[in-house]
């Protein structure tokens, strides 16, 4: 490498990798979602590039760098994988609400977890995972879904595994605690009373629902998945569409292997599996779940 400029693998569909020796601000934002891109695999269209300004201001500020170009710069002189790693997940799109398109969860209450729960009873732990879980509204509305309609169930029995690339909203999810705004975005009256408590306008998940939930940092993207026993239910929603096509098909791959023989997959309403041969579609109360095809 020559001393003060190396290149970076290029990013399917983006604009070629720079050099210190660009110009244009706009081919230093390439570099930018470049940057982006290796870390989370996240393709940032170019339209998009002026995100970069508002969502890197803060960290800007912290670390003491003027502006979009001094970063770049400094970057292009010295790679820095904690600031690489923390511009990466600033970009992150992080949307998420409690019982987000309640179709599934409808669904896993009407026709899926009955069978399930059932079939369970004697055997292992019900085990759900919540994949890019963001700030843990959907692995917060499983539990509840499951403790509000299946009291039956020994929460012993149930397993609730929230993983997320961002080091931040793994940490808020962990703390369980949602700005009332948050809370008026699809949860149901009943559940803030029964299952939050609060102070001021800061509600938190009562412990019946938090012991339900392990959250931790995964990178979806990373060659292996950081769990080895399988799966029951798995969401995946909403983080698939930020992927190349390649990635999306290699994720989909390992996901496959961690799902049990009888397991549903969700993924976001305009999400598909890039491997549709390995997978059943099932249409069932307005959304569609995916069965593992077994592989010969
Ligand atoms: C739009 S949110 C979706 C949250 C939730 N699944 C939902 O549907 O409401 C996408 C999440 O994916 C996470 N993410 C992006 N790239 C990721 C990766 N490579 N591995 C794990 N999580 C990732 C982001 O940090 C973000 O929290």
């Amino acid at each position: 490498m020559s001393s003060s400029v190396f290149t970076r693998p290029f990013i399917p569909g983006a604009a070629p990798s720079v050099t210190a020796t660009a110009p244009a601000s706009h081919l230093d934002l390439s570099f930018l979602r470049q940057i982006v891109y290796e870390q989370t695999q996240n393709v940032l269209d170019p339209s998009r590039d002026y995100l970069f300004e508002t969502r890197l201001s803060k960290l800007l500020r912290s670390q003491g760098i003027t502006g979009l170009a001094d970063l770049v710069a400094s970057l292009q002189m010295r790679r820095n994988p904690s600031m690489e790693r923390a511009i990466a997940e600033a970009m992150t799109i992080n949307e998420t609400s409690f019982f987000r398109d309640i179709r599934p969860f409808e669904l896993l209450r009407k026709e899926l977890l009955p069978p399930l729960i059932e079939a369970r009873r004697h055997a292992r732990s019900l085990r759900i995972w919540s994949a890019a879980c963001s700030t843990g509204q959907e692995a917060y509305s499983l539990a509840m879904l499951l403790l509000e309609h299946f009291p039956s169930v020994s929460t012993r029995n149930i397993v609730i595994e929230g993983t997320d690339i961002s080091s931040e909203v793994v940490q808020r999810a962990s703390f369980g605690t949602y700005h009332r705004i948050e809370m008026n975005r699809g949860l149901p009256a009943r559940n803030i009373v029964r299952f939050f408590t609060h102070e001021g306008e800061d509600w938190t998940v009562k412990p019946e629902i938090r012991r339900l939930c392990n959250f931790r940092e995964a990178n979806l993207c990373a060659s292996t998945l950081p769990f080895s026993e399988p799966f029951d239910i798995i969401f995946l929603r909403n983080v698939m569409l930020y992927f190349s096509q390649e990635t999306r098909r290699r994720l989909l791959s390992n996901v496959h292997r961690l799902l049990a023989p009888q397991g549903a997959l969700f993924l976001g309403s305009s999400e598909q599996p890039a491997d549709p041969a390995i997978w059943t579609a099932n249409l069932s109360g307005g959304t569609c779940y995916y069965r593992p095809r077994r592989l010969a």
